[in-house]
């Protein structure tokens, strides 16, 4: 039977499903990182680091809600604050409380956070934070890195994804981006030659959270560059704030961005984001604001929402310990470790995992010399950021299902605080089975 048949069989649940979602979904999928080929498994319910599908497999789960969930599903401290929260008040269309102490464990672990204003997504937080740096500097053009991701809105999705075409997207927002390669000397020579820029924005450990890593220096240097040029860097911490040191990635660089967008563990695992930065920045947003341009509009039905809040305020306060971060780090390195361990044992090339902390990554094209533990290497952007072979990985990605276990995409993970020992070690058994599964279908 071959490993697509297996699927089929083991996920049939799923499959009824899928079928469905077809005919409601373009592509049959709520997101397109959730697309999968043949179909994408539907879950049901969740626990600690696991989920179980339709069908009651159960997946040690490495999406982790996209990143958000650092405690796992359903902790204790989050889910008493929900429903502490939910019979008194789930959106008061006001001011509250909770608003307060939440903006206050951010302003107090995020370095330069001297303001917030709460958004829905981080999506919304990279849009304002774009606003408030033209407005602030008059200036309209931005530099993005390749590869970043910055959310999926006009004004930055183009840049993210090297295949993508950028239907419907304006040619005049097209023509306010410089995308450059992650290379501090074609930023520098950019910004000398250039007055019209107005910020770079960037993810802090590399593009999608690290799966194509910064060149060591790179943080400092880029605050060092755009200090010089007088030109705002705006740091997109959605992924990695709170989760790689509670203050953020720059935190832990000793870089302080001007402007810090901020989403997912923020909000304690439920729908919210920010953006944070220099008071004299993010004041342009007052109704006092006394400016010749005026002050800049920004609303949102769910900014500052009180069940995002209770939740939010809930891991703040545990992150705020150090602990989570520390202890999923941990375990991320050590998988990160064992994982290579495997690889060589099944004396693969082109194959290597690697991360930062709780992050991790696998990369697989045997038509490349990486050799387990080293950094992954191609010419090719597109194939760096889909993690190499993708017809390898579509075979990979069935057979850890097959097996229990659930990638992010199919080739990353975030590990959470209750993520155990021997929750590794049941990752790493089922990779050593299903890389011979999936190795076996490759002929
Ligand atoms: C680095 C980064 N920035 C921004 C976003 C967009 O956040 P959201 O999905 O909440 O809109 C994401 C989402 O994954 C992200 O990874």
């Amino acid at each position: 039977m071959s490993l697509e048949q297996l699927y089929r069989r083991r996920f049939a649940g799923s499959a009824l499903l899928a079928e469905q979602a077809l005919q409601r979904f373009p592509g049959g999928a709520t997101h397109d990182g959730r697309y999968a080929d043949p179909f994408p498994l539907f879950m049901e319910r969740a626990s600690g680091p696991y989920k179980w599908d339709v069908d009651d497999n159960r997946m040690i789960d490495y999406w982790c809600g996209h990143g958000a969930l650092l405690l796992g599903h359903g902790h204790p401290a989050i889910v008493e604050a929900i429903t502490r929260q939910a019979p008194v008040a789930t959106h008061l269309g006001a001011s509250h409380r909770l608003e307060l102490e939440w903006a206050d464990l951010i302003m107090s672990l995020i370095p330069g956070a001297e303001r917030v204003r709460f958004t829905a997504s981080g999506s919304e937080a990279t849009t304002l934070a774009l606003r408030v740096a033209r407005a602030a500097t008059g200036k309209t053009t931005l530099i993005r890195f390749a590869g970043h991701f910055h959310g999926w809105h006009d004004a930055l999705a183009p840049g993210a994804d090297p295949d993508d075409p950028n239907r419907g997207v304006l040619p005049e927002t097209l023509a306010s981006l410089i995308i450059l390669p992650p290379d501090l000397d074609q930023v520098a020579t950019t910004l000398a030659r250039r007055n019209d820029v107005a910020a770079v924005i960037f993810e802090p450990t590399g593009a999608s959270y690290g799966s194509i890593p910064l060149p060591d220096g790179f943080v400092t240097g880029l605050r060092a560059i755009t200090r010089h040029y007088g030109v705002l860097l705006i740091a997109d911490e959605v992924v990695t704030g709170f989760r790689i040191a509670p203050g953020g990635a720059c935190a832990r660089a000793g870089v302080q961005p001007d402007l810090i967008c901020l989403a997912k563990i923020v909000a304690g695992g439920l729908p919210g984001g920010a953006l944070a930065g220099r008071a004299d920045l993010l004041d342009l947003l007052a109704h006092d604001e006394q400016g010749p341009r005026g002050r800049i509009r920004q609303q949102g039905t769910f900014n500052a929402n009180p069940l995002s809040a209770a939740a939010g305020i809930a891991m703040l306060r545990t992150v705020a310990t150090g602990e989570p971060g520390a202890i999923a780090a941990r375990r991320g390195e050590a998988l990160v470790r064992m994982l290579n361990e495997v690889f060589s044992a099944h004396r693969l090339r082109g194959w290597t995992a690697f991360g930062d902390g709780s992050i991790f990554h696998i990369f697989v094209d045997p038509s490349t010399d990486v050799m387990p533990g080293e950094l992954p290497r191609s010419p090719s952007l597109a194939t760096l950021k889909r993690g190499g072979d993708a017809r390898l990985l579509r075979l990979l990605r069935m057979a850890l299902h097959l097996n229990g276990i659930d990638l992010m995409r199919g080739r990353s993970g975030f590990v959470s605080a209750v993520h155990s020992e021997a929750d590794l070690q049941a990752t790493v058994a089922a990779f050593d089975a299903a890389i011979e599964l999936a190795l076996s279908e490759e002929g």
